[in-house]
């Protein structure tokens, strides 16, 4: 009787304990995620919702600590601390992916989608998902795609065709697409970082860049280079990417519950998106933008060439075609 009780007693003390400290050795794990866009970017936005669900999916046992506005530099460099383990996460630019895997440049081939619906086909279906899968001998996986929009020029003075950029110094995130892309259309290239290329604008520098209207807007560009030109040249969407070896450290549930939010989170992208730009157009117009629409028949003309080159490498050639058939209807 009195050992009885005195077991009972000792459970009584011991059983809590035993909860607590499963509790308290549970496996906490702080992911940290890396990019260049501002807080206002719907990119950013999506990522915020995708940290508190995970959170809360957990119950606190996985954790992403975001850092945004590029305090740990541009894609270039945040997806080199994922490849030497000094990162888990960044987002990163299909061009930006160019430079590690070589299919990432379809997206920088001019006037490739017919419209938005071809473009989301292409970029959440099949054809997508054989591009976002050859990351992997680079050290990281996708776990989600976003749009991005149409990128087009914008510059200090109007341009109405191609013949008005003969000349002109234009920052493009530099790949041998785009730096080729500038140069058909007679202009030069600067490989200028997202995060300088308003000083450089204002300074003089390049004479223009090109981008999607929301990042012209976010970035104050605006203030430096006025005459937006909607040419649509390229549509070129971000990733979340992952380092293989971080993928490969959580536990099934864990990655059940992150690859879960992150696909969420290109859902809630994509809801955004379109109010978003229509936003930053009127933002942009009441600090004095001026939008320019353009035959896109010259341009497209002009940029035909690009097309050759992407004929004389078969894979790229095979997944050109592959895109080309995906219907937009
Ligand atoms: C867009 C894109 C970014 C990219 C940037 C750039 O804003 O969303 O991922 O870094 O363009 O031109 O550098």
């Amino acid at each position: 009787m009195k050992l009885n009780k005195l077991l009972l007693s000792s459970l009584c003390v011991a059983l809590p304990m035993l909860a607590m400290s499963s509790n308290a050795f549970a496996q906490r794990v702080t992911l940290k995620l890396a990019h260049n866009l501002e807080q206002s970017h719907v990119v950013h936005q999506a990522l915020a919702q995708m940290a508190k669900e995970v959170k809360e999916k957990s119950n606190g046992e996985l954790n992403i600590r975001i850092y945004p506005s590029g305090q740990m530099g541009g894609p270039r460099e945040t997806i080199e601390l994922i490849q030497n383990d000094a990162l888990d996460m960044t987002k990163a630019s299909a061009s930006e992916m160019e430079s590690f895997v070589k299919e990432f440049s379809v997206f920088s081939s001019p006037y490739l989608f017919d419209n938005d619906e071809h473009f989301k086909k292409v970029l959440f279906g099949e054809v997508g998902k054989e591009i976002a899968d050859k990351t992997k001998s680079s050290g990281f996986d996708i776990l989600a795609s976003y749009v991005a929009g149409t990128r087009s020029f914008y510059t200090k003075k109007p341009i109405n065709s191609p013949a008005d950029m003969k000349g002109l110094k234009i920052r493009v995130v530099s790949t041998p697409t785009t730096n080729k892309l500038i140069e058909l259309l007679g202009g030069s290239p600067a490989p200028i970082p997202f995060g300088e290329v308003y000083t450089a604008l204002q300074q003089g520098v390049i004479d223009g860049a090109e981008n999607n209207i929301p990042s012209y807007n976010q970035t104050r560009h605006v203030e430096v280079a006025k005459f937006y030109i909607e040419d649509q040249h390229t549509s070129v969407p971000d990733y979340l990417i992952i380092s293989s070896k971080t993928w490969a450290k959580l536990d099934d549930n864990q990655r059940k519950i992150l690859q879960e939010a992150a696909t969420n989170s290109e859902a809630l992208q994509q809801k955004l998106w379109d109010a978003e730009v229509e936003k930053s157009r009127a933002e942009a117009e009441k600090v004095g933008a001026t939008f320019i629409t353009v035959d896109k028949t010259p341009f497209r003309e002009a940029l035909k060439p690009l097309y050759d080159d992407f004929a004389k490498d078969p894979n790229l050639a095979t997944l050109i075609e592959k895109i080309k058939t995906v219907s937009s209807k």
